[in-house]
Protein backbone atom coordinates (compact mmCIF):
# COMPACT_ATOMS: atom_id res chain seq x y z
CA UNK A 1 0.00 0.00 0.00
CA UNK A 2 3.07 2.50 0.57
CA UNK A 3 3.09 5.53 -1.63
CA UNK A 4 6.50 6.99 -1.20
CA UNK A 5 7.45 10.48 -3.31
CA UNK A 6 10.48 11.47 -4.62
CA UNK A 7 11.57 15.48 -5.11
CA UNK A 8 14.06 17.76 -5.99
CA UNK A 9 14.83 20.22 -2.93
CA UNK A 10 16.71 22.72 -4.76
CA UNK A 11 16.53 24.46 -8.04
CA UNK A 12 16.51 20.74 -9.88
CA UNK A 13 18.84 18.79 -11.99
CA UNK A 14 19.93 17.21 -8.04
CA UNK A 15 19.70 13.79 -9.29
CA UNK A 16 16.18 12.92 -9.04
CA UNK A 17 16.31 10.51 -12.41
CA UNK A 18 19.45 8.90 -10.58
CA UNK A 19 17.43 7.77 -7.34
CA UNK A 20 14.13 6.84 -8.86
CA UNK A 21 16.34 4.20 -11.21
CA UNK A 22 17.69 3.33 -7.87
CA UNK A 23 14.76 3.26 -5.40
CA UNK A 24 12.90 1.31 -8.27
CA UNK A 25 14.63 -1.76 -7.67
CA UNK A 26 11.45 -2.31 -5.03
CA UNK A 27 8.87 -0.60 -6.91
CA UNK A 28 6.22 -1.75 -9.17
CA UNK A 29 4.42 1.62 -10.03
CA UNK A 30 6.70 5.03 -10.92
CA UNK A 31 3.99 7.68 -11.63
CA UNK A 32 5.03 11.66 -13.04
CA UNK A 33 3.42 14.00 -11.65
CA UNK A 34 4.14 17.57 -13.08
CA UNK A 35 5.99 19.72 -15.50
CA UNK A 36 6.27 18.30 -18.96
CA UNK A 37 9.59 17.74 -21.21
CA UNK A 38 11.27 20.74 -19.59
CA UNK A 39 12.54 18.18 -17.18
CA UNK A 40 15.92 16.22 -18.00
CA UNK A 41 16.43 13.24 -15.61
CA UNK A 42 19.62 10.97 -16.09
CA UNK A 43 19.88 7.57 -15.31
CA UNK A 44 23.47 6.06 -16.39
CA UNK A 45 23.44 2.32 -15.96
CA UNK A 46 26.95 0.41 -16.69
CA UNK A 47 28.36 2.74 -19.50
CA UNK A 48 24.93 3.73 -20.82
CA UNK A 49 23.53 7.21 -20.40
CA UNK A 50 20.03 7.90 -20.88
CA UNK A 51 18.01 11.70 -20.51
CA UNK A 52 14.26 10.98 -20.02
CA UNK A 53 12.21 13.94 -20.56
CA UNK A 54 8.37 12.59 -19.65
CA UNK A 55 9.00 9.00 -19.61
CA UNK A 56 9.42 8.35 -15.77
CA UNK A 57 12.74 6.59 -14.93
CA UNK A 58 11.91 3.65 -13.67
CA UNK A 59 11.67 2.08 -17.27
CA UNK A 60 14.94 0.53 -17.01
CA UNK A 61 13.26 -2.12 -14.68
CA UNK A 62 11.79 -4.84 -16.21
CA UNK A 63 7.99 -5.04 -15.02
CA UNK A 64 7.59 -1.40 -13.51
CA UNK A 65 4.76 -0.07 -14.28
CA UNK A 66 5.24 3.82 -16.04
CA UNK A 67 2.61 6.53 -15.47
CA UNK A 68 2.56 9.91 -16.88
CA UNK A 69 0.23 11.41 -14.62
CA UNK A 70 -2.93 14.22 -15.47
CA UNK A 71 -0.60 16.91 -13.50
CA UNK A 72 1.85 16.79 -16.78
CA UNK A 73 2.18 19.19 -19.59
CA UNK A 74 2.84 16.72 -22.44
CA UNK A 75 4.46 17.39 -25.47
CA UNK A 76 2.73 14.57 -27.96
CA UNK A 77 5.58 14.63 -30.48
CA UNK A 78 8.44 15.13 -27.94
CA UNK A 79 6.65 11.70 -26.04
CA UNK A 80 6.08 10.05 -29.02
CA UNK A 81 10.01 10.77 -30.12
CA UNK A 82 10.91 10.12 -27.01
CA UNK A 83 9.42 6.07 -26.23
CA UNK A 84 10.70 5.73 -30.04
CA UNK A 85 13.99 6.66 -29.10
CA UNK A 86 14.00 4.32 -25.87
CA UNK A 87 13.06 1.70 -27.95
CA UNK A 88 15.91 2.36 -30.42
CA UNK A 89 18.32 1.49 -27.98
CA UNK A 90 16.68 -2.00 -27.27
CA UNK A 91 14.87 -1.44 -24.20
CA UNK A 92 11.77 -2.65 -23.94
CA UNK A 93 9.11 -0.34 -23.12
CA UNK A 94 6.74 -2.57 -20.94
CA UNK A 95 3.90 -0.71 -19.91
CA UNK A 96 3.79 2.83 -20.33
CA UNK A 97 0.54 4.58 -19.43
CA UNK A 98 -0.71 8.39 -20.32
CA UNK A 99 -3.08 9.76 -18.16
CA UNK A 100 -6.12 11.17 -19.95
CA UNK A 101 -6.57 14.26 -17.73
CA UNK A 102 -2.26 15.36 -18.57
CA UNK A 103 -2.64 18.47 -20.98
CA UNK A 104 -1.10 18.72 -24.33
CA UNK A 105 1.32 20.64 -25.27
CA UNK A 106 1.81 21.94 -28.40
CA UNK A 107 4.23 24.04 -31.71
CA UNK A 108 2.20 27.24 -30.91
CA UNK A 109 2.81 26.72 -26.97
CA UNK A 110 6.30 26.71 -27.65
CA UNK A 111 6.46 29.30 -29.86
CA UNK A 112 4.46 31.58 -27.14
CA UNK A 113 7.33 30.60 -25.16
CA UNK A 114 9.85 31.51 -26.77
CA UNK A 115 8.20 34.91 -27.83
CA UNK A 116 7.29 35.76 -24.14
CA UNK A 117 10.81 35.11 -23.34
CA UNK A 118 12.75 37.34 -26.26
CA UNK A 119 10.39 40.21 -25.22
CA UNK A 120 11.10 40.11 -21.45
CA UNK A 121 14.14 42.07 -21.06
CA UNK A 122 15.59 41.92 -17.91
CA UNK A 123 12.48 39.69 -17.24
CA UNK A 124 13.86 36.70 -18.85
CA UNK A 125 13.09 33.63 -17.30
CA UNK A 126 15.31 31.89 -19.16
CA UNK A 127 13.02 28.87 -19.90
CA UNK A 128 13.83 25.79 -21.69
CA UNK A 129 11.22 27.12 -24.30
CA UNK A 130 9.60 23.78 -24.11
CA UNK A 131 6.09 25.91 -24.12
CA UNK A 132 5.57 24.56 -20.32
CA UNK A 133 4.21 28.28 -19.14
CA UNK A 134 2.04 28.68 -22.36
CA UNK A 135 0.57 25.39 -22.02
CA UNK A 136 -0.46 25.36 -18.12
CA UNK A 137 -1.43 28.45 -18.73
CA UNK A 138 -3.74 27.40 -21.34
CA UNK A 139 -4.82 24.88 -18.37
CA UNK A 140 -5.87 27.65 -16.32
CA UNK A 141 -7.87 29.85 -18.82
CA UNK A 142 -9.68 25.95 -19.61
CA UNK A 143 -8.73 26.03 -23.19
CA UNK A 144 -6.28 23.39 -23.03
CA UNK A 145 -6.44 20.39 -24.93
CA UNK A 146 -6.60 16.60 -22.60
CA UNK A 147 -4.56 13.90 -23.78
CA UNK A 148 -7.90 12.01 -23.60
CA UNK A 149 -8.17 14.08 -27.66
CA UNK A 150 -5.48 12.00 -28.69
CA UNK A 151 -7.93 8.79 -28.66
CA UNK A 152 -10.24 10.97 -30.51
CA UNK A 153 -8.97 12.70 -33.82
CA UNK A 154 -11.75 14.54 -35.05
CA UNK A 155 -12.14 16.30 -31.91
CA UNK A 156 -8.51 17.14 -31.46
CA UNK A 157 -8.31 18.03 -35.24
CA UNK A 158 -10.88 20.22 -34.89
CA UNK A 159 -9.44 22.17 -31.45
CA UNK A 160 -6.32 21.63 -32.56
CA UNK A 161 -7.15 24.02 -35.49
CA UNK A 162 -9.36 26.22 -33.55
CA UNK A 163 -6.79 27.03 -31.32
CA UNK A 164 -3.46 27.25 -33.27
CA UNK A 165 -6.09 30.11 -35.41
CA UNK A 166 -5.64 32.36 -32.23
CA UNK A 167 -2.16 32.00 -31.95
CA UNK A 168 -1.51 32.94 -35.40
CA UNK A 169 -3.31 36.04 -34.76
CA UNK A 170 -1.00 36.64 -32.04
CA UNK A 171 2.11 35.69 -33.61
CA UNK A 172 0.97 37.76 -36.72
CA UNK A 173 0.54 40.80 -34.24
CA UNK A 174 3.85 40.39 -32.82
CA UNK A 175 4.93 39.83 -36.61
CA UNK A 176 6.33 36.61 -36.17
CA UNK A 177 6.13 33.62 -38.27
CA UNK A 178 2.51 32.38 -37.89
CA UNK A 179 2.30 28.20 -38.03
CA UNK A 180 1.71 26.53 -41.14
CA UNK A 181 -1.47 24.66 -39.22
CA UNK A 182 -2.01 21.72 -42.19
CA UNK A 183 1.26 20.47 -41.86
CA UNK A 184 1.28 20.71 -37.92
CA UNK A 185 -1.73 18.64 -38.41
CA UNK A 186 -0.07 16.10 -40.20
CA UNK A 187 2.62 15.57 -37.14
CA UNK A 188 0.21 15.77 -34.47
CA UNK A 189 -2.05 13.03 -35.59
CA UNK A 190 0.88 10.80 -36.19
CA UNK A 191 2.10 11.11 -32.55
CA UNK A 192 -2.22 10.64 -31.66
CA UNK A 193 -2.05 7.42 -33.06
CA UNK A 194 1.07 5.98 -32.00
CA UNK A 195 -0.13 7.25 -28.25
CA UNK A 196 -3.54 6.62 -28.22
CA UNK A 197 -3.05 3.10 -27.05
CA UNK A 198 -1.52 4.33 -24.24
CA UNK A 199 -4.00 6.74 -22.65
CA UNK A 200 -6.10 5.66 -19.81
CA UNK A 201 -7.46 6.74 -16.70
CA UNK A 202 -4.43 7.02 -14.53
CA UNK A 203 -6.34 7.81 -11.33
CA UNK A 204 -8.11 4.52 -11.09
CA UNK A 205 -5.13 2.47 -12.55
CA UNK A 206 -2.71 4.35 -9.66
CA UNK A 207 -5.75 3.41 -7.20
CA UNK A 208 -6.38 0.22 -7.94
CA UNK A 209 -2.22 -0.83 -7.41
CA UNK A 210 -2.35 0.97 -4.05
CA UNK A 211 -5.51 -0.92 -3.01
CA UNK A 212 -3.89 -4.29 -4.49
CA UNK A 213 -0.72 -3.55 -1.99
CA UNK A 214 1.80 -2.49 -4.84
CA UNK A 215 4.54 -0.06 -4.11
CA UNK A 216 4.18 3.24 -5.82
CA UNK A 217 6.77 5.87 -6.24
CA UNK A 218 6.18 9.35 -7.42
CA UNK A 219 8.89 11.31 -9.70
CA UNK A 220 9.05 14.84 -8.78
CA UNK A 221 10.64 16.99 -11.67
CA UNK A 222 12.22 20.25 -11.12
CA UNK A 223 12.34 21.15 -7.88
CA UNK A 224 10.79 23.47 -4.92
CA UNK A 225 12.88 26.52 -5.23
CA UNK A 226 11.18 26.59 -8.72
CA UNK A 227 7.65 25.69 -7.24
CA UNK A 228 5.17 27.78 -8.91
CA UNK A 229 4.24 28.83 -5.37
CA UNK A 230 7.20 28.31 -3.09
CA UNK A 231 9.90 28.85 -5.35
CA UNK A 232 11.84 32.10 -6.46
CA UNK A 233 8.71 33.62 -8.53
CA UNK A 234 8.13 34.99 -11.09
CA UNK A 235 11.81 33.26 -11.71
CA UNK A 236 9.82 29.61 -11.46
CA UNK A 237 8.30 26.84 -13.16
CA UNK A 238 4.78 26.99 -13.69
CA UNK A 239 3.67 23.42 -11.78
CA UNK A 240 3.14 22.55 -8.12
CA UNK A 241 7.05 20.68 -7.74
CA UNK A 242 6.81 20.11 -4.30
CA UNK A 243 5.51 16.59 -2.49
CA UNK A 244 1.83 18.04 -2.07
CA UNK A 245 1.99 18.39 -5.75
CA UNK A 246 2.01 14.77 -6.07
CA UNK A 247 -1.27 14.12 -4.65
CA UNK A 248 -3.53 16.25 -7.00
CA UNK A 249 -0.52 15.26 -10.27
CA UNK A 250 -1.26 12.06 -9.71
CA UNK A 251 -4.91 11.86 -7.89
CA UNK A 252 -3.37 10.36 -4.97
CA UNK A 253 -4.86 10.94 -1.41
CA UNK A 254 -2.80 12.27 0.92
CA UNK A 255 -3.07 9.47 3.20
CA UNK A 256 -1.51 6.83 1.52
CA UNK A 257 1.90 8.76 1.38
CA UNK A 258 4.45 7.09 3.24
CA UNK A 259 7.91 8.44 2.85
CA UNK A 260 9.25 11.81 1.18
CA UNK A 261 12.53 11.70 -0.45
CA UNK A 262 14.13 15.02 -0.64
CA UNK A 263 17.08 14.72 -2.92
CA UNK A 264 19.56 17.26 -2.70
CA UNK A 265 22.91 17.85 -3.97
CA UNK A 266 25.75 18.33 -1.92
CA UNK A 267 26.38 21.78 -2.92
CA UNK A 268 23.70 24.09 -4.87
CA UNK A 269 23.32 24.56 -8.84
CA UNK A 270 20.16 26.66 -10.88
CA UNK A 271 20.26 27.09 -14.51
CA UNK A 272 18.05 29.77 -16.51
CA UNK A 273 17.85 33.10 -14.57
CA UNK A 274 16.50 34.49 -11.02
CA UNK A 275 18.24 34.83 -7.63
CA UNK A 276 20.76 32.38 -6.16
CA UNK A 277 21.93 33.98 -2.99
CA UNK A 278 25.54 31.89 -3.02
CA UNK A 279 26.20 31.17 -6.39
CA UNK A 280 30.10 31.14 -7.09
CA UNK A 281 31.56 33.79 -9.93
CA UNK A 282 35.02 32.84 -9.24
CA UNK A 283 37.12 29.48 -9.78
CA UNK A 284 35.43 27.42 -7.53
CA UNK A 285 32.09 27.82 -8.94
CA UNK A 286 34.32 26.76 -12.32
CA UNK A 287 35.65 23.83 -10.59
CA UNK A 288 32.30 22.51 -9.63
CA UNK A 289 30.99 22.95 -12.90
CA UNK A 290 33.75 21.39 -14.45
CA UNK A 291 34.52 18.97 -11.81
CA UNK A 292 30.29 17.99 -11.87
CA UNK A 293 29.88 18.13 -15.13
CA UNK A 294 27.02 21.03 -14.72
CA UNK A 295 25.85 21.33 -17.96
CA UNK A 296 22.07 20.83 -18.39
CA UNK A 297 20.69 17.43 -19.58
CA UNK A 298 17.76 19.16 -21.56
CA UNK A 299 19.42 22.42 -22.92
CA UNK A 300 22.76 21.56 -22.53
CA UNK A 301 23.12 25.53 -20.67
CA UNK A 302 25.85 25.77 -18.72
CA UNK A 303 24.59 25.10 -14.84
CA UNK A 304 25.13 28.07 -11.98
CA UNK A 305 27.30 26.57 -9.46
CA UNK A 306 27.70 27.47 -5.75
CA UNK A 307 27.25 26.06 -2.38
CA UNK A 308 25.08 24.31 -0.55
CA UNK A 309 22.53 26.43 0.58
CA UNK A 310 20.99 25.59 3.93
CA UNK A 311 18.49 28.35 4.20
CA UNK A 312 16.62 27.83 0.73
CA UNK A 313 17.19 23.54 1.65
CA UNK A 314 15.23 23.72 4.72
CA UNK A 315 12.32 25.87 3.46
CA UNK A 316 12.24 23.28 0.68
CA UNK A 317 12.35 20.45 3.01
CA UNK A 318 9.66 22.20 5.69
CA UNK A 319 7.49 22.54 2.86
CA UNK A 320 8.24 19.17 1.66
CA UNK A 321 8.13 17.29 4.58
CA UNK A 322 11.12 15.49 3.52
CA UNK A 323 11.93 12.53 6.10
CA UNK A 324 14.04 10.52 3.90
CA UNK A 325 17.40 13.06 2.09
CA UNK A 326 19.17 11.68 -0.79
CA UNK A 327 22.58 13.01 -0.93
CA UNK A 328 23.91 13.16 -4.09
CA UNK A 329 27.07 14.51 -5.80
CA UNK A 330 29.08 14.53 -2.55
CA UNK A 331 32.20 12.87 -4.87
CA UNK A 332 32.19 16.38 -6.36
CA UNK A 333 33.36 18.05 -3.14
CA UNK A 334 36.01 15.60 -2.90
CA UNK A 335 39.36 17.28 -3.95
CA UNK A 336 38.47 20.77 -2.21
CA UNK A 337 40.22 22.02 0.98
CA UNK A 338 37.27 24.13 2.41
CA UNK A 339 33.48 23.90 1.64
CA UNK A 340 31.13 26.76 2.44
CA UNK A 341 27.60 26.28 3.64
CA UNK A 342 25.23 28.98 3.42
CA UNK A 343 23.40 28.92 7.36
CA UNK A 344 21.75 32.41 7.02
CA UNK A 345 21.00 35.24 4.70
CA UNK A 346 22.06 39.14 5.54
CA UNK A 347 19.49 40.88 3.57
CA UNK A 348 20.73 44.75 3.91
CA UNK A 349 22.28 44.23 7.20
CA UNK A 350 19.30 42.11 9.04
CA UNK A 351 20.98 38.41 9.28
CA UNK A 352 17.44 35.33 9.10
CA UNK A 353 17.33 32.25 8.39
CA UNK A 354 13.68 32.78 7.12
CA UNK A 355 13.65 32.32 3.08
CA UNK A 356 11.84 35.43 2.07
CA UNK A 357 9.27 35.52 -0.35
CA UNK A 358 9.88 38.39 -2.56
CA UNK A 359 12.85 37.85 -5.53
CA UNK A 360 14.49 41.14 -5.19
CA UNK A 361 14.97 40.28 -1.52
CA UNK A 362 16.59 37.57 -2.92
CA UNK A 363 19.07 39.41 -5.12
CA UNK A 364 20.40 41.53 -2.44
CA UNK A 365 21.38 38.75 0.15
CA UNK A 366 24.84 38.46 1.31
CA UNK A 367 25.10 34.86 2.41
CA UNK A 368 26.45 33.97 5.66
CA UNK A 369 29.16 30.96 5.29
CA UNK A 370 29.96 28.55 7.83
CA UNK A 371 33.12 26.83 6.36
CA UNK A 372 33.97 22.53 6.96
CA UNK A 373 37.30 21.13 6.53
CA UNK A 374 37.09 19.32 3.04
CA UNK A 375 38.63 15.52 2.94
CA UNK A 376 40.27 15.44 0.04
CA UNK A 377 40.55 12.18 -0.78
CA UNK A 378 37.88 9.98 -3.52
CA UNK A 379 34.47 9.08 -1.76
CA UNK A 380 33.62 7.35 -5.69
CA UNK A 381 34.03 4.17 -3.78
CA UNK A 382 32.66 4.40 -0.71
CA UNK A 383 29.50 1.99 -0.33
CA UNK A 384 28.65 2.15 3.40
CA UNK A 385 28.61 4.93 6.29
CA UNK A 386 31.61 3.98 7.62
CA UNK A 387 33.75 3.45 4.33
CA UNK A 388 33.21 7.41 4.03
CA UNK A 389 35.91 10.13 5.42
CA UNK A 390 34.99 11.29 8.88
CA UNK A 391 35.01 14.86 7.62
CA UNK A 392 32.32 13.88 4.05
CA UNK A 393 30.27 12.08 7.21
CA UNK A 394 30.71 15.57 9.73
CA UNK A 395 29.47 17.42 6.59
CA UNK A 396 26.86 15.28 5.58
CA UNK A 397 25.74 15.50 9.47
CA UNK A 398 25.80 19.12 9.31
CA UNK A 399 23.61 19.83 6.28
CA UNK A 400 21.16 17.11 7.62
CA UNK A 401 21.11 19.21 10.68
CA UNK A 402 20.71 22.61 8.97
CA UNK A 403 17.41 21.27 6.67
CA UNK A 404 16.21 19.10 10.09
CA UNK A 405 15.17 15.89 8.13
CA UNK A 406 17.88 12.77 8.12
CA UNK A 407 20.45 11.31 5.24
CA UNK A 408 18.89 7.76 4.04
CA UNK A 409 20.77 7.43 0.94
CA UNK A 410 24.53 8.60 -0.27
CA UNK A 411 25.20 9.07 -3.69
CA UNK A 412 29.17 9.29 -4.95
CA UNK A 413 28.93 9.06 -8.81
CA UNK A 414 26.68 8.99 -11.41
CA UNK A 415 26.00 5.07 -12.02
CA UNK A 416 23.47 3.18 -10.07
CA UNK A 417 25.58 1.01 -8.03
CA UNK A 418 27.68 4.42 -6.62
CA UNK A 419 24.88 4.46 -4.27
CA UNK A 420 24.36 3.47 -0.57
CA UNK A 421 21.87 3.39 2.35
CA UNK A 422 22.55 4.98 5.64
CA UNK A 423 19.27 4.02 7.21
P1 LIG B 1 17.68 15.35 -12.31
O1 LIG B 1 17.09 16.32 -13.25
O2 LIG B 1 17.40 15.68 -10.88
O3 LIG B 1 17.33 13.92 -12.64
O4 LIG B 1 19.26 15.48 -12.47
P2 LIG B 1 20.08 15.56 -13.86
O5 LIG B 1 20.07 14.21 -14.48
O6 LIG B 1 19.60 16.70 -14.68
O7 LIG B 1 21.50 15.99 -13.34
C1 LIG B 1 22.21 15.22 -12.43
C2 LIG B 1 23.57 14.87 -13.07
O8 LIG B 1 24.44 14.39 -12.06
C3 LIG B 1 23.47 13.74 -14.08
O9 LIG B 1 24.45 13.95 -15.07
C4 LIG B 1 23.81 12.50 -13.27
O10 LIG B 1 24.35 11.46 -14.06
C5 LIG B 1 24.82 13.05 -12.32
N1 LIG B 1 24.86 12.42 -10.98
C6 LIG B 1 23.85 11.95 -10.22
N2 LIG B 1 24.28 11.57 -9.01
C7 LIG B 1 25.62 11.81 -9.00
C8 LIG B 1 26.65 11.66 -8.02
O11 LIG B 1 26.43 11.24 -6.89
N3 LIG B 1 27.91 12.04 -8.39
C9 LIG B 1 28.21 12.54 -9.62
N4 LIG B 1 29.45 12.89 -9.89
N5 LIG B 1 27.26 12.69 -10.57
C10 LIG B 1 25.99 12.35 -10.26
P1 LIG C 1 14.73 18.66 -13.83
O1 LIG C 1 13.48 17.85 -13.66
C1 LIG C 1 16.57 22.61 -13.79
C2 LIG C 1 14.07 25.95 -15.09
C3 LIG C 1 14.43 26.67 -16.36
C4 LIG C 1 13.94 28.07 -16.02
C5 LIG C 1 12.68 27.81 -15.23
C6 LIG C 1 11.39 27.89 -16.03
O2 LIG C 1 15.69 18.11 -14.83
O3 LIG C 1 15.35 18.97 -12.51
P2 LIG C 1 10.30 26.28 -17.86
O4 LIG C 1 10.83 25.78 -19.15
O5 LIG C 1 9.95 25.21 -16.88
O6 LIG C 1 9.20 27.29 -18.01
O7 LIG C 1 11.53 27.12 -17.23
O8 LIG C 1 12.81 26.49 -14.70
N1 LIG C 1 13.88 24.49 -15.22
C7 LIG C 1 14.74 23.59 -14.75
N2 LIG C 1 15.95 23.74 -14.16
N3 LIG C 1 16.04 21.37 -13.92
C8 LIG C 1 14.82 21.21 -14.48
O9 LIG C 1 14.20 20.02 -14.51
C9 LIG C 1 14.13 22.33 -14.96
N4 LIG C 1 12.95 22.52 -15.58
C10 LIG C 1 12.80 23.84 -15.72
O10 LIG C 1 15.82 26.63 -16.61
O11 LIG C 1 14.85 28.69 -15.16
MG1 LIG D 1 17.66 17.54 -14.85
Amino acid sequence: MPVDILVGTQWGDEGKGKLIDVLTENVDVVVRFQGGNNAGHTVEIGNEHYVLHLVPSGIFRPGVKCVIGNGLVVDPIGLMEEMKGIAARGLDLGVIELSNRAQLIFEYHKRADALRESGAGKNKIGTTRRGIGPAYADKMHRCGIRAIDLTRPDRLEAQFRAEAEKYNKLFAEHGIATLDIDAEWALLKEAAAYLAPHVCDTVYSVNAAIKAGKNVLCEGAQGALLDIDHGTYPFVTSSNTVSGGACTGAGIAPQHIRDVWGVIKAYTTRVGEGPFPTELFDESGEALRQVGREFGATTGRPRRCGWFDAVAARYACMVDGVNKLAVTKLDVLDDLKEIGICVAYDINGKVTKEFPAAADELSCVKPVIEWMPGWQCSTADARTWDQLPEKARAYLARMAELVDSTVAIVSVGPRRDQTFRVI
